[in-house]
């Protein structure tokens, strides 16, 4: 009977945490839904000690997501924890996740601590944070480099002090295998009380080894792994949970664990994280990416027509993938295209699903094929996913080889329509200038990307743009057969994003920065941070 393997998801943490792919609260409350769908044993909802922001969020999804575990980070000092718990306390299952580096480079360079002075904050914190949750996490980061009779000692004290779960990170992404493998192995033959206690992986890719470490950590005894959708996370990424999951699915076999997760949320999963963060995967990503099930060679398509077994070892279905591109015809009905929408992760409430079945009928009509590019164009360009400040009303432009190309957009907020143009070099430039004009908050480009989806003359084309407002980085994607009003519309969506984040954290009731004593704690334990 192959034992059962927790999957700590921690998409909304160390993946959200890394660049271009933060999320405001909305948008993790959504993405926390598709997690509780997939059957996630474990979600790490946040660092609520980093913003009023995260700590919202957490709280959030602590209020509403009730199966699974959440949990939230915090450094291993009294106010991280205590942030922590006022985040988590209304949850059905709350857990404290609390880390403190072990490592000699870290306790040289970072902490400036001795390893008594460490072992110390290790007992206090986990001892604190068990005192206020029954569920209490404890990660002695870059465990990978620590020396490993140090190691050994910080798990024990860990242990001791009543830490349920013990997570040994290759923060740094710098394990081989065996190494990896060994580390588990020695804590769990090392430290008393393993018995009472569940090992946690957790990897990050620097060398491509996240997923590779992952499964060498279950070998080695770990029971937990930690690891993110699509594994967004700090540089590299985390291990990805969807690679994860369908190795130990395939090779059960040789791995003797299973997991829980429902294979077939794991595409959704993946596409409405993408559409959240507009960072999309490469295209032969395995297991989610759009190549991971094409066949191109003849050979392979030869064996594939006459039995998918030849070539491929998951079917797409299994993943949660529409098994082809070509689909619902003008007579297909709501149901079919309700499941589609699913497939592609987008949960579409009922008005929005007739909205959606109308613009579907009228665009069938039109084209011979529809395909999946289509149907996200189709509910893009027609529902408002997250609260809008402004709609765009108009949007005109003039494209023009001297330079001198002009937009004119027309916003409506609050029932008020204001209209302005600009000029710049290219059209788009000037659609996003004549946006802030009204907007009043201008966003600076970081990154600006326009790819094709689908096949043919008639496909669309898919803008994401990031852009800074008041030095906070806002994705907005958008799918349209017109590129520069999809640029127009993806530019807006973040500005909207960021309008709504800044009104609603100016509207926070408890805003204010952490009182000066309380700052000043953070300094004494960990100066220059950590
Ligand atoms: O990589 C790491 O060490 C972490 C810890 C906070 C668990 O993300
Ligand atoms: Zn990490």
């Amino acid at each position: 009977m192959p034992e059962t393997l927790l999957i700590f998801d921690t998409t909304l943490r160390d993946g959200e945490q890394s660049p271009g792919c933060s999320m405001n609260l909305e948008e993790k409350l959504e993405m926390a839904r598709q997690l509780d769908r997939l059957s996630a044993d474990i979600l790490e909802a946040g660092f609520p000690i980093a913003s009023e922001g995260d700590h919202d969020a957490v709280r959030a999804i602590a209020e509403e997501i009730r199966r699974p575990v959440i949990a939230a980070l915090a450094r291993a000092n009294q106010l991280d924890i205590d942030r922590a718990w006022s985040a988590l306390k209304s949850a059905a299952r709350p857990r404290i996740h609390t880390f403190l580096a072990t490592s000699d480079i870290h306790l040289q360079y970072k902490l400036h601590k001795s390893r008594e002075e460490v072992l110390r904050m290790i007992s206090f914190a986990v001892g604190y944070a068990r005192s206020l949750c029954p569920d209490v996490e404890f990660s002695p980061e870059d465990a990978g480099r620590t020396d490993r009779s140090y190691l050994v000692e910080c798990c024990h004290a860990a242990v001791e002090a009543g830490a349920t779960t013990l997570n040994l990170p290759d923060t740094v992404g710098f394990c081989l295998e065996p190494e990896y493998q060994q580390m588990f192995q020695d804590v769990k033959a090392r430290v008393p009380g393993m018995e009472r206690v569940v090992l946690s992986t957790h990897t990050h890719d620097d060398l491509g080894l996240a997923v590779a470490n992952t499964l060498a950590g279950i070998r080695g005894g770990a029971r937990q792994v930690e690891c993110t959708i699509n594994g967004i996370g700090e540089r590299a990424g985390n291990a990805a949970l969807e690679e994860v999951v369908m190795a130990i699915h395939v090779r059960r076999d040789a791995l003797g664990v299973e997991t829980g997760i429902r294979a077939e949320e794991l595409y959704p999963a993946s596409q409405l994280l993408t559409r959240l963060t507009g960072v999309s995967v490469q295209r032969n990503k395995a297991v989610v990416g759009r190549n991971a099930f094409a066949h191109e060679a003849g050979i392979h398509q030869d064996g594939v027509l006459k039995n998918a077994i030849t070539y491929e070892i998951i079917s797409p279905r299994t993943v949660g993938m529409p098994s082809n591109q070509i689909v619902l015809g003008k007579h297909s009905g709501r149901h079919a295209l309700m499941k589609r929408y699913e497939e592609l992760g987008y949960r579409l409430t009922k008005p929005e699903i007739e909205r959606a079945y109308t613009l579907f009928t009228q665009l069938a009509d039109r084209k011979k094929n529809v395909y999946d590019e289509d149907l996200i164009a189709l509910v893009e360009e027609g529902f408002d996913h997250l609260p809008e400040l402004f709609t765009l009303k108009l949007f005109q432009s003039v494209s023009s080889s001297d330079g001198r190309s002009t937009a004119t957009v027309a916003l409506e907020k609050d029932g008020q329509v204001f209209q302005d143009s600009a000029t710049a070099e290219g059209p788009c430039d000037a659609g996003f200038r004549a946006i802030d004009r009204i907007t009043k908050t201008p966003g600076a480009i970081v990154d600006f990307s326009v790819h094709t989806m689908g096949p043919g003359v008639d496909g669309v084309a898919e803008v994401v743009i990031r852009a800074r407002f008041q030095g906070i980085e806002f994705a907005g994607r958008f799918i349209s057969h017109n590129v520069v009003e999809a640029a127009a519309r993806a530019y807006l969506q973040a500005a909207n994003k960021a309008a709504y984040e800044l009104r609603r954290t100016a509207n926070s009731p408890d805003r204010s920065p952490a009182p000066f004593h309380e700052n000043e704690l953070v300094n004494r334990y960990f100066p220059g941070g950590y």
